[in-house]
């Protein structure tokens, strides 16, 4: 299997309560290797374009908002089949509906402050990568 690379955010609700170190253990201990990470804080044009494939929907004057109320930390993950591993140990965007010992059923608190983000698809994951890291900040 060949090895690849996802964009990962932890969001302003999981730095707020200083989980990022809880965040990365479990994404390191499904395999998945944090080869670039920086804590930004957001600009809302930043997350107006990063988020812009939901313009049209009603949450996206919220998720705006949330996503610059405080720090993320935006990260490269690599490994075998990062993108659907990564989406596997995120578990499912409602954290009502996710699975035991995922990420966003450990630690989010709801549908918005669900702690993470993931790429949806390798072609996504190169342009998020490319949205917020030069390729020499990746170290792999
Ligand atoms: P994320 O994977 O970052 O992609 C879009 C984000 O929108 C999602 O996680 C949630 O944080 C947020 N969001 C808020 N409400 C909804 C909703 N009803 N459906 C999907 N995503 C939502």
């Amino acid at each position: 299997m060949a090895t690849e690379r996802t964009f990962s955010i932890i969001k302003p609700d999981a730095t707020r309560r200083n989980l990022t170190g809880k965040v990365n253990a479990v994404l390191e201990g499904a395999g998945l290797r944090i080869v670039a990470q920086k804590r930004i804080w957001m600009t809302t044009q930043q997350a107006e374009t990063f988020y812009g494939v939901h313009k049209e929907r009603p949450f996206f004057r919220d998720l705006v908002t949330f996503m610059t109320s405080g720090p993320v930390v935006v990260q490269v993950l690599e490994g075998d089949n990062a993108v659907a591993k990564n989406r596997e140990v995120m578990g499912a965007t409602n954290p009502a509906n996710a699975a035991e010992g995922t990420i966003r059923k450990l630690f989010a608190e709801s549908i918005e402050a669900n702690s993470v983000h993931g790429s949806d698809s390798p072609e996504n994951a190169a342009t998020e990568i490319a949205y917020f890291f030069a390729g020499t900040e990746i170290v792999g």
